[in-house]
């Protein structure tokens, strides 16, 4: 567990100055837009609003920067992560006031503690961790079993029909963008690691054979990553506006299919 979760902690500075620019911000907020379509909003009167906190569990969690916007809303998160120094950001960002409705439990996602794959939990995250995963279909099952049934399950990983689009307006090396057409390879200075790039379109069927209903593609980051000029984001009226639009997007097909990220939401289905 220690010399693969080290690689993440070793890159803590520069993944909280990712999650604080533009494009980090989004990602969360996106996210978090998503999550209470399912739990505030029409579809599912589940939220605090509503009288009930849920009981989520944050797969690979990290720092918390999904955890904290739940606890926010006063819901009880659990993050489980592997790696020690991201757990200990977690906390401390929750030690300013959300202490008692966010636990850290390190721990590697394939081999869960027995009290919490077993857990019952009314939301399950599991954002960004395919990519790092050799057994998907397992890694989808190990994130199901802690759900009760009707639980709602959160996925997200990077869109592999995003890398030559990205290549091709962002590098403009056009032969590198062909040569991605084929290849489900990225290599990420950030966590020093080479990737696995998938598709929502293979992911949903996978949740559907794992008797998932109610699946839901969204896309994170429509317009963002292929807007070149990344210095304009910082700009306050630019970003709100490019907010506005990321938000009348995310669910707006065909956006979604070739947008930087996907998140797929998923009810388990009682057996
Ligand atoms: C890119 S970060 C994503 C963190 C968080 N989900 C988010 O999106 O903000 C990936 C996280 O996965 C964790 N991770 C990767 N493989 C893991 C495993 N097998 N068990 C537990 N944590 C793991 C890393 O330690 C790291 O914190």
């Amino acid at each position: 567990m220690s010399e693969e979760s080290e690689k993440f902690d070793a890159a803590m500075t520069t993944w909280q100055e990712w999650q604080e620019a533009p494009w980090g911000r989004l990602r969360y907020t996106l996210a978090e837009a998503n999550l209470m379509r399912h739990l505030d909003g029409p579809d599912g009167p589940d939220g605090p609003e509503n009288g009930r906190a849920l009981r989520v569990l944050d797969l690979a969690g990290g720092d918390g920067g999904d955890a904290l916007r739940l606890a926010a809303r006063g819901h009880h998160v659990t993050v489980v992560d592997y790696a020690p120094a991201m757990l200990a950001a977690a906390a401390e960002r929750a030690a300013a006031g959300l202490s008692e409705r966010m636990s850290c439990v390190r721990a590697d996602v394939t081999a869960l503690p027995a009290d919490l794959a077993a857990g019952e939990f009314d939301v399950v995250l599991c954002h960004n961790l395919l990519q790092y995963v050799d057994d998907v279909p397992a890694t989808l099952a190990g994130a199901l079993a802690p759900l009760k049934d009707g639980g709602l399950l959160s996925l997200m990983a990077i869109n592999r029909n995003s890398a030559p689009l990205n290549i091709a307006v962002r590098e403009m090396d056009l032969k590198a963008a062909l040569a991605a057409l084929d290849n489900d390879r990225l290599a990420t200075a950030m966590f020093d690691a080479e990737l696995t790039l998938h598709t929502a379109e293979e992911i949903v069927p996978l949740l559907r054979d794992l008797g998932c209903l109610d699946v839901r593609h969204y896309g994170i980051r429509t317009f963002c990553d292929y807007i070149t000029d990344d210095v304009r984001k910082y700009d306050k009226e630019y970003y709100d506006d490019l907010e506005r639009l990321e938000l009348a997007t995310t669910a707006r097909h065909p956006y979604p299919h070739t947008a930087r990220l996907f998140q797929l939401t998923a009810r388990k289905r009682a057996v």
